[in-house]
């Protein structure tokens, strides 16, 4: 039997609140506190409803076939305006010199909602200051209405576990670590919190004073209209006020734009409105994000003003001798021509090499690509997957076929174990890492974690592993013997869908116990535990990054982590899977839309006859038949005189390869090099022409994130001066080079893609309208696959295929000369080097230099302290920071984070690489350590979250509100409040 809301049936789904069904139901009832995505905080009491007689809240009620519910009974709404009433003793309505008055104000609606006139309780304000000390947001105490969704996300959904509220105080309040400065405290600066805040208590400091036609008053002034405000109340009523700050809010729309972006930053694919007022970044606001929903990280919520840095590139340099003049766009781009022409003509196609950026749109690459193939003819084209994602990418195409990720991250948030394996997820993919830390905290999700730092993930396993640097493949491969050994594998799941069982089984000889612990310094006992928590959990989720395939077994390791999930049967289900987190936004699209050098769009093969004819047939062109030159050697072409031009779009190759100096070197030798970026770069340095690009938010495109997910972007802003969206510049030089495209749009290129790529076949820009999207492949007819594996696996008999595999020493070993490892990875903070983050002034701040971290031990060994000067040496070149001395390493491990364009890691890595797809071995660094006997501040200042002291607890914890002597359920006595 269905419920009945106000009389009228309605079905009650499985699991679903109360609040939800009224919801879906034509009823309107307050619910200030509520938040769909945060589930009930119960702290508000406006959403009290009648079912069968009994006042109850909303949405801490679970929906029943049969309820008999009234929303708006007699007792009903007095509970909910008696509650309404108390909401509004803690927040004074000044709407109309409100920043927050933006039509979305849960506060202003709901005094509309309940047409309240005036107030029985009056307003008072709460014996604290406004907190400033964050550099992006600021609480006000006197305005928050204690409705808690603040501390329910940093709680239970971002899970940072900073927030609190000290209900047994005479005046609650929100708490960052229990009574610090925002700015002192754990705070990372996610935003969630800023989000979810139902009023203005809490809001982003690029909104006050910008967002209303008075609010950038001067305070007195503000203060003066307030008292006015205040004063008419008793007279008018609320309802004349808000007419007032209603027509307000309507002007604000001619002046704010809000539109849907994807982040450019990592390969999570949050999306989120970005709130504009010509080209002032009012805020950035998540929502219905299919990826993120209402989170974000510190990068995608505040990392922005680098796209109004005053130091963009805005119009094209020409080299002259050592420097740079400004040039029209038709002289640089007819040099660009001419010079690639002539070298082209005098050493062939194949002197010339271009590199696509995964930061940019699957447009973009797609275009580039086109251009080296259709209108060079070279195949020597690569983008920044060959520095990471390639090894991961590689293991999956020889288990199961595609090079994804084999699920959605909502696959990832409902596997009963996850095992983090070399990935410091809490910082390179924040909101993915929050799916995992809430599973973890609320839902029982078991947690393993393989690293050779303690990072946050590693800090919440319940098993961490600390294997010997590179050692990975030796463990992954002895737990899945044992696996097999001990009858504990997934049989059934083999026979059926796994061939290669005999041959692999015997290639896992040598990895017995004994010997994965002797190598990897890992107790037997944790081994076996591990083995059993996989072969024993219901689905399985792995996921890992740059720890793994950084390393000259990456392919291989990779490769092991697939086996382990195949013999334990954990494919082809929700909540399983294989989860290489790729790294920039666009990683996965750019080699998706061929940025490679043996694969047309969609991993169609370069070699192949019948993929070339296809492609030759629809560009009207003869390709070139042998796969070209990836970036690693491309750079040894150069130095061998073979490499004569280069063309690199939207990548900092000069620092983020590895062994810097010997990449600098190269960079400086070609004949002709075009740059083409936001910024000067570093690599920007060595080229003859600087061609200035426009980031994302001021052009349209598609993005594809870690999850095959495929987003489109729109331009929130033009171009700023002559900078121009990059598939507008590569065309330009493509028709100057004779080509004759004609897009106009970049949806006529998908246009081109799509019939093109079996794997795309049906992606259009309207079925990504909006916050819509598709997760490859995509059917013609639109269907798209959020589980890769569900009928088959991508081979002929649609099998997978276990994979034999051997063990080799790794590279870079410590010796007498260079006695420490050396490891490396990107901050929370910071992208990369930070060429876009450090435009942050409040990221800066945070985070202003790299360091060394060094473990407590080796400290004292050396006579470090953090904030000593200390220089690393190996045998590519040397760098200088400060040290850090920390416990998140041990022993004679180091960790430099990536964030310096001055003392950049990579002069320190080598030249060494994955054999399979010469991803260089980033992570197989030695290197010597000189004390410098200088010693300064530490490098990371007080206000990093670092120092900060979490207070974990359930969630808002309303019972303790519950518990105060002045708290009464709404309802309990009448109280009358007045209403028009
Ligand atoms: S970490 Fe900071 S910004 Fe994020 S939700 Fe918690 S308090 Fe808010
Ligand atoms: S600051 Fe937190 S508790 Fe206060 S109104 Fe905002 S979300 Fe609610
Ligand atoms: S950097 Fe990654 S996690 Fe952060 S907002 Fe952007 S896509 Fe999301
Ligand atoms: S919305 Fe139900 S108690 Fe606040």
């Amino acid at each position: 039997m269905p419920a009945t809301i106000n009389g009228t049936p309605l079905e009650i789904h499985p699991g679903e609140r109360l609040i939800d069904v009224i919801n879906r139901s034509s009823a309107l009832i307050p619910q200030v506190c509520y938040h769909p995505q945060l589930g009930p905080t119960q702290t508000c009491d406006t959403c009290m409803v009648e079912v069968d007689g009994k006042l109850v809240r909303a949405c801490g009620t679970a929906a029943a076939d049969g309820m008999n519910v009234v929303t708006s009974s007699p007792r009903a709404g007095a509970a909910q305006r008696e509650a309404f009433d108390r909401v509004l003793g803690n927040h004074l309505l000044y709407c109309t010199v409100c920043d927050n008055n933006n039509g979305n104000c849960t506060v202003h609606n709901t005094t509309g909602l309940l047409h309240v006139e005036h107030q029985e309780i009056p307003y008072k304000p709460k014996p604290y200051e406004v907190d400033m000390s964050n550099p992006f947001y600021r609480y006000d105490p006197d305005q928050c209405i204690l409705c808690g969704r603040c501390v329910e996300a940093c709680q239970n959904l971002q899970v940072n576990e900073t927030l609190s509220i000290n209900w047994e105080n005479p005046h609650p309040r929100v708490l960052w670590d229990g009574g610090a400065p925002i700015g002192e405290s754990s705070c990372v600066s996610c935003g969630h919190c800023v989000t979810v805040c139902p009023c203005n208590a809490l809001m982003e400091k690029s909104m006050l004073g910008e967002a209303g036609y008075f609010t950038s008053l001067p305070k007195p002034a503000l203060d003066g209209m307030i008292d006015v405000v205040k004063g008419i109340e008793p007279e008018l009523g609320y309802g004349s006020i808000l007419q007032l700050s209603e027509v307000e809010a309507a002007m604000r729309e001619s002046h704010i734009k809000r539109t849907k972006t994807v982040c450019t930053y990592c390969g999570v694919g949050c999306s989120y409105d970005v709130w504009t007022k010509g080209r002032h970044i009012l805020k950035v606001e998540p929502a219905h994000g299919p990826a993120n929903g209402v989170s974000t990280c510190i990068k995608g919520k505040f990392g922005w003003d680098y796209v109004n840095s005053h130091d963009r590139l805005t119009k094209p340099l020409i080299r002259e001798g050592d420097k740079f003049r400004e040039a029209s766009w038709d002289e640089a781009l007819d040099l660009v021509a001419r010079r690639l022409t002539e070298i082209k003509a005098a050493d062939g196609p194949d002197a010339l090499a271009f590199i696509s950026s995964s930061k940019c749109t699957n447009e973009e690459s797609y275009l580039m690509q086109k251009l080296a193939r259709a209108v060079i003819g070279t195949n020597n084209m690569d983008n920044c997957s060959r520095y990471c994602q390639a090894p991961a990418t590689t293991g999956l195409f020889r288990t199961v076929g595609y090079g994804g990720d084999s699920g959605s991250i909502s696959d990832i948030e409902k596997a009963t174990l996850v095992m983090i394996v070399g990935s410091n997820a809490a910082e390179n993919h924040p909101v993915l890492a929050t799916r995992v830390k809430r599973s973890h905290k609320l839902h029982g999700q078991k947690l393993i974690v393989s690293d050779l730092r303690k990072n946050e993930m590693a800090e919440r396993a319940d098993v961490f592993l600390h294997p010997r640097p590179g050692t990975d493949l030796i463990w992954l491969c002895a737990i899945t013997r044992y696996i097999l050994e001990n009858g504990l594998a997934n049989q059934a799941f083999l026979d059926e869908w796994v061939n290669g069982l005999t041959e692999y089984r015997a290639s896992l000889e040598p990895f017995t116990l004994e010997m994965a612990s002797a190598r990897c310094g890992l107790p037997m006992e944790t081994l076996t535990q591990v083995a059993r928590m996989i072969a024993e959990a219901e689905s399985v989720c792995i996921l890992w990054a740059m720890g793994v395939t950084q390393h000259s077994m990456g392919s291989d390791t990779s490769t092991a982590i697939s086996n382990l999930l195949l013999v334990t049967g954990n494919y082809m289900r929700p909540g399983t899977g294989a989860y290489p987190l790729r790294g920039h936004n666009n990683v996965q699209g750019a080699s998706d839309h061929g940025a490679m050098p043996n694969f047309f769009p969609g991993y169609q093969k370069v070699d192949d006859p019948a993929i070339r004819a296809k492609f030759e047939k629809a560009w009207n062109v003869t390709l070139p038949p042998k796969p070209g030159l990836d970036n690693h050697l491309m750079i040894d072409a150069i130095h061998d005189g073979r490499l004569k031009g280069m063309y690199i779009f939207g990548e900092e190759m000069s620092l983020v390869d590895s062994n810097a100096n010997y990449v600098s070197d190269a960079l400086s030798k070609p004949e002709f090099l075009v740059m083409q970026e936001v910024f000067f770069s570093e690599t920007c340095r060595f080229a003859d022409v600087i061609l200035p690009a426009s980031p994302s938010l001021e052009k349209e495109g598609t993005f594809t994130s870690t999850e095959r997910r495929i987003q489109r972007l729109y331009r929130a802003m033009e171009p700023l001066g002559e900078s121009r969206p990059d598939w507008e510049i590569i065309q330009d030089i493509a028709n100057r080079l004779g080509a004759g495209w004609k897009y106009d749009h970049p949806s006529k290129i998908y246009e081109e893609i799509a019939p093109l790529t079996p794997l795309m076949a049906g992606v259009t820009y309207e079925r990504l309208e909006g916050y819509k999207s598709m997760q490859w492949p995509v059917a013609e007819d639109g269907g798209d696959q959020p589980l890769l594996y569900t009928k088959k696996f991508n081979f002929p008999d649609g099998k997978a295929r276990l994979y034999p595999l051997v063990w080799t020493e790794p590279t870079g070993q410590q010796d007498a000369e260079y006695d420490l490892h050396l490891n490396n990875g990107r901050l929370l903070e910071h992208f990369h080097e930070g060429n876009m983050t450090y435009r942050t002034e409040g990221i800066r701040a945070k985070t202003p230099c790299t360091f060394v971290e060094v473990s407590p031990e080796l400290a004292l060994e050396r006579g470090i302290e953090s904030g000593s000067w200390i220089q690393l040496t190996s045998a590519y070149g040397k760098v200088r920071a400060q040290a850090v001395v920390t416990t998140r390493v041990g022993g004679n491990q180091l960790y430099m984070p990536m964030n310096s364009v001055e003392e950049p890691v990579n002069r320190l890595t080598s030249s060494y690489t994955d054999k399979i797809t010469h991803t260089p071995a980033y992570k197989e660094t030695s290197v010597y350590l000189k004390v410098l006997g200088e010693t300064g501040e530490n490098p990371l200042p007080r206000t990093n979250s670092r120092f900060g002291h979490p207070t974990p607890q359930k969630g808002v914890e309303v019972e303790r509100k519950w518990k105060r002597g002045d708290y009464k359920q709404p309802g309990a006595q009448l109280v009358q409040i007045k209403t028009s």
